[in-house]
């Protein structure tokens, strides 16, 4: 299962995030926790040190290491070179499943270990201001929709990234490479907008998207979201004491989590389950060649030197039969 938090900044993305990873984690679940945030706080909202979330490696920094574990010995994919955020998996590609050890894990995530068992977390790296509408800054979320692309997740398996509601996503097809995105939103106009703008991308592109309301300290505030976002509000969040002590330093064990707040945790999984549940691979990997195309037309072919709507393998369905490398998928 593959899960977003997106939103206005300042919304609660890390926050939610944090607390739904906490959350799956005690439900015995495996996790894959992805930062993919240009604030790059997870790890410390996961309770991670000042220096043990400075050393995270960086995925962005990892990707000549990422794309030549994944392109495997796909004859379409000539090189890393030539291999763009886009670059579908086909025949011969390596895939990536949550709860295994593989290169790309052992260089770009690491575990974490929280009050009710441990968490893979990886990080695209701090961007600078340099980076940001720039090729760097692409190249640093496009690790991430490489590995989501060449992932095979069961239904037990998560990957939850803390994402910015930023164009790029929009442009590279990031948003719609999940099978839930919550949309963390205060109860005001600014925080709604942001709801509107995604709605109207997603829209074409059947991606599931529901508000989580934060902040939100009444009915009214209920009321409020509702009226802007009708159906496509699940749930509100209240505030926490139990993040704001672990603000102070002072957590306390999960378990110890509000009520009313666990609940509301728990409407996620369920929702994102029922996601995951409607899954069509075949569309899936339709989207992403989709994007690879539109890529590959816009910047790729002319960044590389080569025609990349040729690493396009027709046959190839992403799926659970393609887990295990070397296995072949029945016709
Ligand atoms: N439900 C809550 N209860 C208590 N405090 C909260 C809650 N949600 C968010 N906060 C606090 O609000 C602040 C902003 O939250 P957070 O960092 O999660 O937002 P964000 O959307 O990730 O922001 P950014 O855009 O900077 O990444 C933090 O200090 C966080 O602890
Ligand atoms: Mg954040």
């Amino acid at each position: 299962m593959k899960i977003a938090f997106v939103g206005k900044g300042g919304s609660g993305k890390t926050t939610l995030s944090s607390l739904f990873i906490r959350h799956l984690a005690a439900n015995e679940a495996h996790v894959v926790a992805v930062d993919a945030d240009i604030n790059q706080h997870l790890g410390a909202a996961l309770g991670l040190d000042e220096a043990e979330a400075a050393a995270l490696p960086a995925m962005g920094a990892h990707l000549p290491l990422i794309k030549d574990y994944l392109r495997g010995t796909n004859p379409r994919i000539a090189s890393a070179e030539t291999m763009i955020k886009t670059t579908p998996p086909g025949e011969g590609s390596r895939l990536l499943r949550v709860s295994e050890d593989n290169p790309v894990f052992d260089a770009c995530a690491r575990t974490v270990r929280l009050d009710d068992g441990d968490i893979r977390l990886m990080a695209t790296g701090p961007f600078t201001e340099s980076d940001l509408g720039v090729a760097c800054y692409h190249s640093k979320v496009g690790a991430v929709e490489l590995c989501l692309n060449h992932l095979v997740d069961g239904p037990d398996e998560y990957v939850v990234v803390d994402m910015t509601a930023g164009s790029d996503s929009f442009a590279s097809g990031m948003f719609t490479r999940f099978d839930m995105t919550f949309l963390v939103a205060e109860p005001t106009r600014k925080g709604v907008s942001v709801y509107r703008q995604y709605k109207e991308y997603a829209r074409d592109f059947g991606v599931a998207l529901k508000v989580v309301g934060n902040k939100v300290q009444g009915p009214d505030d209920l009321d409020f979201l509702r009226a802007e976002v009708g159906d496509d509000l699940l749930i509100g969040v209240g505030h926490s004491d139990w993040v704001r002590s672990m603000e102070k330093g002072r957590p306390s064990r999960f378990e110890l989590l509000e009520a009313d707040n666990r609940m509301a945790l728990q409407a996620l999984q369920d929702a994102a389950e029922d996601s995951y549940g409607l899954r069509d691979w075949e569309r899936y990997t339709r989207q992403m060649v989709h994007f690879h195309l539109k890529n590959a037309e816009s910047w790729g072919n002319e960044k590389t030197g080569a025609d990349l709507a040729a690493q396009v393998d027709p046959s190839f369905v992403l799926g659970e039969r393609r887990a295990g490398a070397g296995v072949p998928a029945p016709a």
